[in-house]
């Protein structure tokens, strides 16, 4: 059983081959953080949670002069009796008061993981895959149960927490803050690392040292945003791509967050994650529970490419469902970038024609084909196809394209209405608002309100019936806009507090109904870009419009920090038409092509007014891409040059037997009379001899990973290459 409680010094200790995690329950009272990191055998608590009574640090235990609260590395900390850092809870209670006191009752160790009610969370399809641990706290006064709840999995290095509250008293409270998790650690001699970004420029790389004191990442936009993604991670000093420990931690949520992580004096280290406190409180009556949402946690000893590794797998395997999660996606044509709103059905069939020609699998139409969208002014809420534009309906362009071997997906953005539209026009209070109180638009629209009952049903209604009118297999689910005066008419004033919370609720009731009344349709989440490229909607939607920035040099960018988490096989990469709409650039096809075929390739481009050179040259490289996809999307990524560090950017993806590896290798600006620069490999098997392109030289794994390949020298910017390295079995084993 890989959790087991020692009765006698009170510490679980949840493990497996590569990890522990060490909690002790302190004066039968307090659970106390242990240890996090590489398997230990056994533990002698005592010595490793020293205390000692410091000034101006309360005494907790009128017997025990040295413990403090203030000072203990803790679990779920609270604030108000002892401990003046950041607490991981606050509740408030009837007198004004938000004093409380949980401590140990009871704990339960089962085998598998329970599935979080109403919420998206990491899943088994075993129970011999996981132990879940649940310790559960109480506060005697207010008669609340609080369990701590931890999974461990046995084959991936994972521990998922989260928490839920149980009201069995009498009096109403208000849950003003309750992160899914909490840790201490006994050192703060590490670095700290997050994704930020904006739209267009999702998920860059920052790293910086800790200080004393709280640094924050945090959404209050009502999406887990482009701004910073909610993944947050601690690296030692030394840590490096492949070497060193790193702690990252995403939460599957895809609302408002924050991560934070305070120093304290004695150099300890709190990092805890969980939904945005701020403008969030929760009313709690008895009888209730609420449960919050769950937060991955990843320990690697080998630094952030490890890290990613197991991100990628949990998600990829444990996250993603359906039909689509163990399979390669279908080559997509989408013509956002190349029409916008302005087209016709002539239009959008010769770009079918041009688009099958090509090999493309799917053909997606994109914003404008309902009410009378002809620009982002208007429509969102007349889910009704504009039969100027498609005299013959969904199902006449769908057929059309089904007759041209590809299948038909459809743009939607259901979350949204615009004021200028017949649903905005029957149902006034159906978006968030406060009355009396402007509602301010953003994209010219505003956000229904799906904390509501009703809006949910309509909305489930609704699409249940725009994804039967044609036979559609792909649906792209925008969200393009952030929550202003968020409120609700349906709610008393007393939960208004709980909209944008309550709303992600009903997002996830609508997507969980709809993904499970069309199995067969694969859904792309967007929000303009990676604006909610998070776990939580990778449960449902098993890929993500990575960023509206389609520039090839950008994208290095954007998909490499997107990497840190998230695996190829849920991004979305197109190719599109130069000058790039977003940053004016013109970089080559190949470029644009090979920074694309690094992920689920797509097109979103004039495929109607290709030269013949592009039309041939697009033609090979789906012709390759087809060799490589399983590679890219099942593969293990290593990163091996990152260009947040300078003009080159490297990676390759190894299958998991190290039989093949396929390396993409980019130069944005060309170095005048450039030094030799070898590329040294990662992930092979360092005895087998591989050969690198068909009918190229071989080279033994070691050789490719210590010596490396030589990369030509080129005169001319945006130089790309993708080398396909395959083990030759017979002459394979050296000794
Ligand atoms: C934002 C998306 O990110 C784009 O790809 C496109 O679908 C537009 N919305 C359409 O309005």
């Amino acid at each position: 059983m890989p959790i087991e409680w020692n009765e006698e010094d009170k510490v679980f200790h949840l493990y497996n081959q590569k990890i522990s995690y060490l909690i002790q329950i302190v004066h039968g009272k307090y659970p106390a953080h242990l240890y996090w990191g590489k398997r230990i055998q056994t533990l002698q608590p005592t010595l490793i949670l020293p205390y000692k009574g410091r000034p101006f640090s309360p005494m907790t235990e009128p017997t025990d002069s040295k413990f403090s609260l203030d000072t203990l590395a803790q679990e779920y900390p609270a604030f108000g009796n002892g401990d003046f850092r950041s607490p991981a809870y606050q509740l408030r209670t009837k007198d004004g008061s938000t004093i409380t006191e949980f401590v140990y009752d009871s704990h339960e160790i089962t085998q598998g993981k329970p599935r979080l009610e109403g919420l998206p969370s990491a899943y088994v399809e075993n129970n011999q895959e996981a132990d879940t641990l649940v310790i559960t706290l109480v506060d005697p006064v207010l008669a609340i149960g609080l369990d701590l709840i931890y999974t461990i999995y046995h084959d991936l290095d994972v521990i998922t927490r989260s928490v839920s509250f149980e009201h069995r008293g009498s009096q109403k409270v208000e849950i003003h803050k309750c992160m899914s998790m909490s840790v201490d650690f006994l050192s703060s001699k590490w670095d700290w690392l997050q994704l930020h970004g904006t739209w267009a420029r999702e998920c860059h790389i920052e790293r910086q040292p800790l200080n004393h004191g709280t640094q924050m990442i945090s959404s209050a936009r009502g999406a887990s945003s482009h701004q910073h993604n909610p993944f947050i991670a601690l690296l030692s000093k030394e840590a490096t791509e492949e070497h060193g420990d790193v702690y990252g931690v995403s939460l599957v949520y895809s609302g408002n967050f924050q991560a934070s992580i305070e120093v304290d004096p004695y150099e300890t280290t709190r990092l805890a994650m969980g939904i945005n406190p701020f403008d969030f409180i929760w009313l709690l009556m008895p009888g209730e529970t609420f449960q919050t949402p769950e937060a991955l946690m990843v320990y690697s000893p080998d630094g952030l490419g490890g890290m990613s590794r197991t991100f990628h797998k949990l998600l990829r395997t444990r996250v993603c469902r359906g039909i689509y999660r163990d399979r390669t996606r279908p080559i997509l044509f989408n013509n956002w970038e190349a029409t916008r709103f302005n087209f016709s059905e002539k239009k959008l069939k010769q770009l079918a024609d041009a688009a099958a020609n090509l090999g493309i699998e799917l053909f997606v139409l994109d914003d404008g084909w309902f009410g009378h969208r002809d620009n982002d002014k208007t429509s969102l809420g007349d889910w009704d196809v504009n039969r100027k534009k498609l005299p013959h309906g969904l199902k006449g362009i769908a057929e059309y394209i089904q007759a041209k071997g590809m299948q038909f997906g459809l743009w939607v953005e259901p979350e949204m209405v615009s004021p200028d539209s017949e649903l905005y026009r029957l149902h006034p209070d159906w978006c968030l608002h406060v009355p009396g109180r402007k509602r301010t638009l953003s994209r010219n629209q505003l956000v229904l309100d799906l904390s509501r009952e009703d809006v949910c049903d309509w909305l489930i209604d609704t699409f249940t019936n725009v994804f039967t009118k044609a036979p559609i297999s792909y649906v792209k689910w925008d969200m393009n806009r952030n929550m202003t005066e968020v409120g609700s008419a349906a709610l008393p004033p007393e939960r208004q507090k709980e909209t944008a919370h309550r709303y992600m609720l009903g997002l996830y009731r609508i997507l969980d109904t709809l993904t499970e009344r069309f199995p067969e349709i694969l859904f792309e989440s967007c929000s303009g870009g990676g604006g909610r490229f998070d776990p939580g909607m990778l449960y449902y939607m098993p890929q993500t419009w990575t960023s509206d920035d389609t520039d090839a040099v950008e994208r290095l960018k954007i998909q490499y920090g997107t990497s840190l988490v998230y695996p190829a096989l849920t991004m979305g990469a197109h190719v599109s038409d130069v000058p790039n709409q977003q940053t004016g650039r013109n970089t080559p096809l190949q470029m644009r092509l090979y920074v694309a075929m690094a992920a689920n390739l797509g097109f979103e481009m004039k495929v109607d007014q290709l030269t013949k050179e592009e039309r041939v040259e697009i033609q090979k490289e789906i012709h390759f891409y087809k060799q490589i996809q399983d590679l890219v999307c099942f593969g293990d990524l290593f990163r091996l040059l990152s260009p947040f560090e300078g003009m080159d950017t490297a990676f390759m993806y190894v299958a998991p037997d190290k039989s093949k590896a396929v390396v993409f290798y980019y130069k944005v600006l060309a170095t005048p009379n450039p030094p030799f620069y070898r590329l040294k490999l990662r992930g092979l098997d360092p005895q087998m001899k591989y050969q690198i392109n068909n009918g190229g030289q071989a080279f033994y794994g070691d050789e490719l990973m210590k010596i490396g390949i030589t990369m030509p020298l080129v005169k001319s910017d945006y130089f790309s290459i993708i080398f396909l390295i395959q083990r030759l079995e017979k002459e394979s084993l050296r000794f």
